[in-house]
């Protein structure tokens, strides 16, 4: 789906369908009110009738107006003008693409119109592709009969009355953010049986062939090598062989690759909990558990895409988590790449015993910042459900620029604490540490509280996503989540 901007009114711009907004109680926006005008009242019968009340998710087509360019008028609800807010707007665009798209190839809409207070015609823009694009991805890459209702829309025009670098910028961000979205949700939709450690690697191979990411990718002699004892202990359960995926966008300029902010992210292909097996239900769920690394690979497209001017490595530990007769029994002791030594008391705690090495090897690379996006509790689904993304980190100042991102990009974050005490949970009768603590006490804190051992001298954030980044239920599916706000915290970084 394509998006552009034109200098031009509703009713002589030609396009298959023109999409103009009613309020609440039928009050008519600016362009409804023009097309009103041409037709003699045919908006107004539409109201007066019954047939649009400008109630929110309503819809109606009208075809063929007199002195009206586009083959349609279609009348979108928006429902009342004073709590027109971020989540009416981007259900009035899901709506539109929706009614418009069987019948239409073309849509226009006037951009400036549905306007969220607050927000600039960047985040308008941007809002839009998004929620454009989100109604027409589909996941039927494996289904012998594509799904049908799929959208015809092949392009959207904003009609501006004058020119905006704002809203050109935002259709940019909004595009670039959508790919790496979607990219993320097909990664975390794809079954565990095709989504291996490997395949991950492969779809990072691709980035290197489309958008010239140096892609390097380590295997378990080459992990080894580097004594990612903790990592390689989850690993070694199963019989897909592991991946360690190091990524490079050296966007700052030629030379050496320095200050890069690294994301890493947690690529366990398939939770079964291992040993400490998790109950049947839902458990096909567990193939989202890569959804972090998913987030980083859609990410670093992203930034690509966007030619960010900063240097970026993503860092994905990909593995999976199953019990056999190599797996990480209850007791055992590994030894991290850190040297710190982790006493495996649930072996269905696996994603921070990998985040752990992975964070230890980012250290090398003297990242102005790393953070970490996870999968890693359902503590946090108690705590914030699939609205919010838990956010956690020991740094001020960097909590604030994610919360920031988190707010520009819509996709939200609330950040959780990190204090100390949380870590005599983790201590150990025989090791440095357990991997786990009480149970039913601040699971996702004490987590949190596990990595920040082994990212002492570095910037650090960690997003747990486990509530956002897959939906369950009938709306199954991943949701491409945390990658807004992280491109959206790049954008700031590289000053953009
Ligand atoms: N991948 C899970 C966390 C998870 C749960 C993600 C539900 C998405 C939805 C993680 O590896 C895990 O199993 N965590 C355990 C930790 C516990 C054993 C300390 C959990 O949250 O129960
Ligand atoms: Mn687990
Ligand atoms: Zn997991």
């Amino acid at each position: 789906m394509e998006f552009n901007t034109k200098i031009a009114l509703p009713e002589t711009f030609k396009s298959d369908c023109v999409a103009v907004g009613v309020f609440a109680d039928g009050v008519l926006t600016a362009s409804a009110r023009r097309i009103d005008g041409i037709t003699r009242g045919a908006l107004r019968s539409a109201v007066v009738s019954g047939d649009m009340n400008g109630a929110r998710g309503a819809t109606v087509l009208l075809r063929s107006l007199p002195g009206v360019a586009s083959a349609r008028v279609l009348l979108v609800g928006l429902g009342k003008a004073d709590a027109f807010g971020e989540r009416s707007f981007a259900e009035a665009v899901r709506n539109t693409v929706k009614a418009a798209g069987p019948g239409s190839t073309s849509l226009a809409l006037a951009a400036a119109e549905w306007q969220v207070r607050g927000r600039d015609s960047r985040w308008h823009a941007s809002a839009l592709v998004s929620a454009a694009r989100e109604v027409s991805f589909r996941s039927d890459e494996l289904k012998s009969k594509k799904d049908d209702g799929a959208t015809r829309l092949e392009r959207v025009t904003l009609l501006l009355d004058k020119r905006d670098p704002g809203t050109e910028r935002g259709l940019t961000e909004g595009r670039a953010i959508a790919n790496g979205v979607d990219l993320a949700k097909r990664l975390g939709n794809l079954p565990a049986n095709v989504c291996t450690p490997d395949y991950l690697a492969q779809q990072a191979r691709k980035l290197q062939r489309d958008w010239g990411i140096g892609v390097q990718v380590l295997d378990r002699r080459q992990i080894e090598a580097l004594k990612m004892g903790s990592f390689l202990s989850v690993a070694k359960g199963s019989d897909q062989p592991p991946r360690l995926i190091v990524a490079k966008y050296q966007g700052a300029g030629r030379g050496r690759f320095v200050n890069p902010i690294a994301l890493v992210g947690k690529g366990i292909t398939f939770d079964s909990g291992g040993i400490s097996i998790k109950p049947a239900g839902e458990m096909d769920e567990m193939k989202f558990d890569m959804c972090g690394a998913a987030s980083v690979l859609g990410t670093l497209r992203a930034a690509a895409e966007l030619k960010l001017k900063l240097n970026l490595l993503g860092v994905i530990p990909a593995c999976e988590n199953l019990p056999s007769g190599r797996a990480n029994k209850p007791g055992d002791i590994v030894t991290s790449m850190s040297g710190q030594t982790i006493e495996v008391l649930n072996t269905d705690a696996e994603g921070r015993l990998i985040l752990c090495d992975a964070l230890t090897y980012v250290q090398r690379f003297k990242p102005a910042a790393v953070v970490d996006i996870a999968t890693l509790t359902g503590a946090i689904i108690v705590s914030l459900g699939s609205v919010i993304s838990g956010l956690f980190s020991p740094d001020d100042e960097l909590a604030a620029e994610l919360l920031a991102a988190a707010n520009n990009a819509s996709d939200r974050a609330w950040r959780m604490p990190v204090d100390d005490e949380y870590q005599d949970q983790l201590k150990s009768n025989f090791a440095d540490m357990a991997n786990i603590g009480v149970r039913g006490n601040a699971g996702s804190i004490v987590a949190a509280c596990f990595l920040a051992r082994f990212t002492k001298d570095m910037r650090w954030a960690h997003l747990d996503v486990a509530g956002t980044a897959f939906r369950g239920g009938s709306a199954k599916g991943a949701t491409g989540r945390p990658v807004p706000l992280l491109t959206h915290f790049l954008l700031a970084r590289a000053g953009a």
